[in-house]
C-alpha cells in the first residue's frame, strides 16, 4: 500500500571541503580552495584572506535577507566585481562543496552583471550520492531572492540549516560592551559580525553551559568567578556582567563584584564571546573569526586555538584570519592557508605544499618558515 512519505529528519552536512570563488573583489579565480574542519589564513596586508570569508558572508547575507541587501556592505554590485573581469557580461560566482566527491553536496550561486539589466541570479544545489546527481535547487525563486532562503523542502534542510547556524565575527569591543535586544529574529545570526548580541547569546545558554563557560574564561582571566545576565524585561537591552573576586587581607572574605560587560578589559570581552559560541546550542555550523588574535594576550590565543581545535573536531568549521606567526606555531601545516597577491592575481596555497615552506628543517616551527620563507 502507498504511504505518503514523510520529510526526513535534517541531517547535517560534513564540513566544507573546497571553496570556488570568481570575480569577487581580490579574486579573479580562486580555484578550488581546499578547506577543512579548522582554517587558518595567513598572507599579507591586502592579499585577499577577508576576501574568502566575504564571499561566504556574500551568501549567508543574501539568504538573511536579500541579493541586493548582500552587496549593500561593498556599496554596490559594480564595486565588488573583480576589476580584471573581461568581456561584456560581468559577474561573479561562489562555490561551495561540502564532503567529498562520492557523496558530495554542492552550492553554487552566480551573479552576472550584463550593464543595462540590473542583474541576473543563478543558483543550483546538487548532491551527488550512489544513485548519481540529485538536483534540488536550480533557478532563483525571484530576482532578488535566493532560491535556497525561500525553499522549504525536506532536500534542501541540510543546507538551510548549514547557513542558519553560520556565524561570521568581526568583533567590536565598543559592541560587545553594548546591550543587547532581548528577542532574536528568525533569520538573525547565532551572533551578529561584532557581537552587539552577546548577552542574548549568553542568556540562552543554560547552567551548564554557563558552568563550562566560566570554567573556561577564569582559566584565562583569574579572578573571575561567575557570570549574570541582566534582563529587566519589557522589551528592554539585556546587559552582562562577569563576577570577579578580589582577595582581601588573610582571615577576611573576599570580596566578589560584578563587572558590567562595558567595564570589562576588551580582551576580555572578546574572549567571553567567542567561548559562547563554543558552548552553545545549536553550535555554529561554520564559525569565521576575523583576526582572531586582535586584543589577545599570546596565552590567550593559543588556549582559544586549542579550543576552537577541539570544537573543530566535533562538527563547527572553523576558519579564522590572523596575522599572527605565533599563532602558526600552534597548528599543524595542513590546516595554513597561505594567501598570496602578485600582479593583481589572489591565490590561496596550501602552506605545507609550498617549496619555501618545505625547505626548511621539520624542526623550524611553521611561523619562523612564515617570516623567514616567504616575506
Ligand atoms: N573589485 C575589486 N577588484 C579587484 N581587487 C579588489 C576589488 N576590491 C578590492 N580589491 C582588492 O582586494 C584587496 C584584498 O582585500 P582583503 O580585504 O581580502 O585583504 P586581506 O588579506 O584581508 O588584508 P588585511 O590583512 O589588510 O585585512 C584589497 O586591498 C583591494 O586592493
Ligand atoms: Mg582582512
Amino acid at each position: 500500500m502507498p504511504t505518503n512519505p514523510r520529510p526526513r529528519a535534517s541531517s547535517k552536512l560534513p564540513p566544507l571541503s573546497a571553496l570556488t570563488v570568481r570575480g569577487f573583489k581580490a579574486v579573479r579565480d580562486s580555484g578550488a580552495v581546499p578547506l577543512r574542519p579548522f582554517n587558518v589564513l595567513i598572507g599579507r596586508n591586502g592579499s585577499g584572506k577577508s576576501t574568502l570569508i566575504e564571499a561566504l558572508q556574500w551568501i549567508d547575507t543574501a539568504l538573511r535577507s536579500t541579493v541586493p541587501g548582500a552587496f549593500d556592505r561593498f556599496r554596490g554590485l559594480p564595486h565588488l566585481l573583480h576589476v580584471g573581469a573581461e568581456g561584456r557580461v560581468k559577474g561573479m560566482e561562489i562555490e561551495l562543496r561540502w564532503g567529498e566527491a562520492a557523496r558530495a553536496t554542492t552550492y553554487r550561486v552566480e551573479v552576472r552583471h550584463p550593464g543595462r539589466v540590473d542583474l541576473s541570479l543563478g543558483e543550483w544545489l546538487e548532491t551527488t550520492s550512489k544513485t548519481g546527481a540529485q538536483r534540488q535547487i536550480n533557478a532563483p525563486a525571484a530576482p532578488d531572492l535566493l532560491a535556497l532562503a525561500r525553499d522549504r523542502s525536506a532536500a534542501t534542510a541540510p543546507a538551510r540549516e548549514f547557513w542558519a547556524n553560520a556565524v561570521f565575527l568581526r568583533l567590536s569591543p565598543a559592541q560587545l560592551g553594548g546591550g543587547a535586544t532581548p528577542f532574536r529574529g528568525s533569520l538573525e545570526p547565532i551572533l551578529d559580525e561584532e557581537g552587539r548580541q552577546l548577552a542574548r547569546l549568553l542568556k540562552s545558554l543554560s547552567p551548564a553551559q554557563v558552568a563550562r563557560l566560566v570554567e573556561r574564561v577564569v582559566e584565562l582571566v583569574p579572578g573571575m568567578r561567575g557570570l549574570v545576565v541582566n534582563d529587566p524585561g519589557e522589551g528592554m537591552e539585556l546587559h552582562y556582567s562577569l563576577i570577579e573576586e578580589l582577595p582581601r587581607e588573610a582571615g577576611k572574605r573576599a570580596r566578589r563584584h560584578e563587572v558590567p560587560a562595558w567595564m570589562l578589559s576588551e580582551g576580555t570581552r572578546r574572549i567571553v564571546a567567542i567561548l559562547a559560541l563554543l558552548e552553545c546550542s545549536p553550535a555554529p555550523s561554520l564559525l569565521c573569526i576575523e583576526e582572531i588574535e586582535n586584543g589577545l594576550d599570546p596565552w590567550v590565543v593559543q588556549r582559544i586555538v586549542q579550543h576552537l581545535r577541539a570544537a573543530s573536531s566535533q562538527g563547527v568549521q572553523v576558519i579564522v584570519t590572523t596575522h599572527s606567526p605565533w599563532l602558526l606555531d600552534d597548528v599543524p601545516l595542513d590546516d595554513i592557508l597561505y594567501v598570496e597577491r602578485a600582479g593583481g592575481e589572489t591565490q590561496y596555497k596550501r602552506f605545507a605544499d609550498m617549496d619555501a615552506v618545505r625547505a626548511f628543517s621539520p624542526y623550524v616551527p611553521p611561523g619562523t618558515r612564515y617570516v623567514q620563507g616567504l616575506s
